[in-house]
């Protein structure tokens, strides 16, 4: 296809965290789709090493995270911290008592696709600024925006965008949303597409809620010239998901998924758990405070093979994620283009 240097119009979606691997991306490549590499919370070493391996495959892009301004107050974060305690104490966990804040390496990671350049680039959480993205197209990169509402499209539009990354509500993981307080309305990304379409001229890749081919049929149908899939893949041999997240996307116990922002601080799509339904309510918002206060208690729920204090990212199409190679999902979607 034109926007992206693959056969078919399917986008493996960045997935931080560990379930993007090279690996995973690609088989996904080989499979005729185009793949996001994750570059959120890794080390620009790292990153420049995985692209150094997909690189030599083709097509493929790198997602930032744009990093935003934090809103947490000190005694926010206190109050939060002893709330969490108890789950920290039954983990062994110790969680930090200073709020940690950082960039994520965005000055590093600019610096190393601007010298190093790749075929494309996404931002989520929020634009990169003019002269960042300046940088980045002057490089040859196309720079994709993922926005969730109009306002945001227009906004990325006017900065320079080549392309969009449109994420609905139904989508896993964090919401791209510019606002980390935003309530995220529930539309359908089929909807939000349209709209989207409806005010900027850009070209769009929908995500948020695949569950198989007749959705993908449906978002190509509402306007996008290709749609992207993270949740399908969770499950795959080849995405590093960890073995307490795919048993728990394949465990009828878990039976939906919601909105939360008590992991991270930030808005993100996951399984509903028990931390969720025992801390959501007095969860303050402040990314990535929250993250890092969490981390050392989620890392701890991972490796105790215990599920109900992990965030399980999940779109609404979780059930239908199928284990076996990411082969076998992108063949499974390719009957939809
Ligand atoms: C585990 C997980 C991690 C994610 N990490 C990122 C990320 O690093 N950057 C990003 O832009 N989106 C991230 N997302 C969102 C995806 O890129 C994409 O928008 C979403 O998976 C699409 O919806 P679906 O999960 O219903 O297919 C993540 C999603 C999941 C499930």
């Amino acid at each position: 296809m034109s926007l992206l240097d693959s056969a078919i119009p399917i986008v493996a979606a960045p997935m931080a965290g560990g379930p993007t691997t090279v690996a995973l991306s690609i088989a996904v490549h080989g499979s005729g789709g185009f793949p996001f590499l994750a570059a959120g919370y890794k080390s620009v070493e790292a990153l420049a090493e995985e692209i150094r391996q997909v690189r030599s495959v083709g097509g493929f892009g790198v997602n930032l995270f744009v990093p935003s301004a934090t809103t947490i107050t000190a005694e926010e974060y206190r109050r939060y911290r002893a709330e969490l305690q108890a789950e920290a104490d039954a983990l062994g966990a110790e969680l930090p008592l200073i709020p940690r804040s950082d960039d994520d390496d965005w000055d590093a990671k600019i610096d190393l696709l601007v010298a190093s350049p790749v075929p494309a680039v996404s931002f989520t959480f929020g634009l990169p600024s003019h002269a960042d993205l300046a940088r980045l197209k002057k490089a040859g990169t196309t720079v994709f925006a993922s926005v969730t509402t109009p306002d945001e499209a227009r906004a990325a539009y006017d900065l320079g965008a080549d392309a969009l990354v449109v994420q609905g509500a139904s989508a896993g993981g964090h919401s791209a949303t510019f606002d980390p307080q935003r309530t995220i309305e529930e539309t359908s990304t089929a909807e939000l597409v349209r709209a989207v379409r409806s005010v900027t001229p850009l070209p769009i890749v929908a995500a948020g809620g695949v569950d198989g081919p007749s959705a993908v049929r449906a978002l190509l149908e509402s306007g996008a010239e290709a749609v992207a899939v993270g949740t399908l893949l969770l499950r795959t041999d080849e995405a590093g998901t960890s073995r307490t997240h795919r048993d728990a996307l394949a465990d009828p116990a878990f039976s939906e998924t919601v909105l939360t922002h008590a992991f991270t601080g930030r808005t993100a799509r996951g399984l509903r758990n028990g931390f969720i339904d025992r801390h959501e309510a007095l969860a303050p918002f402040g990314y990535p405070e929250i993250h890092h206060l969490t981390r050392p208690l989620r890392q701890a729920a991972s490796q105790a093979g215990d599920p109900g204090r992990l965030h399980l990212w999940a779109g609404t199409g979780y059930t239908s994620a199928p284990d076996g190679p990411a082969t076998g999902v992108i063949r499974w979607l390719t009957d939809a283009v």
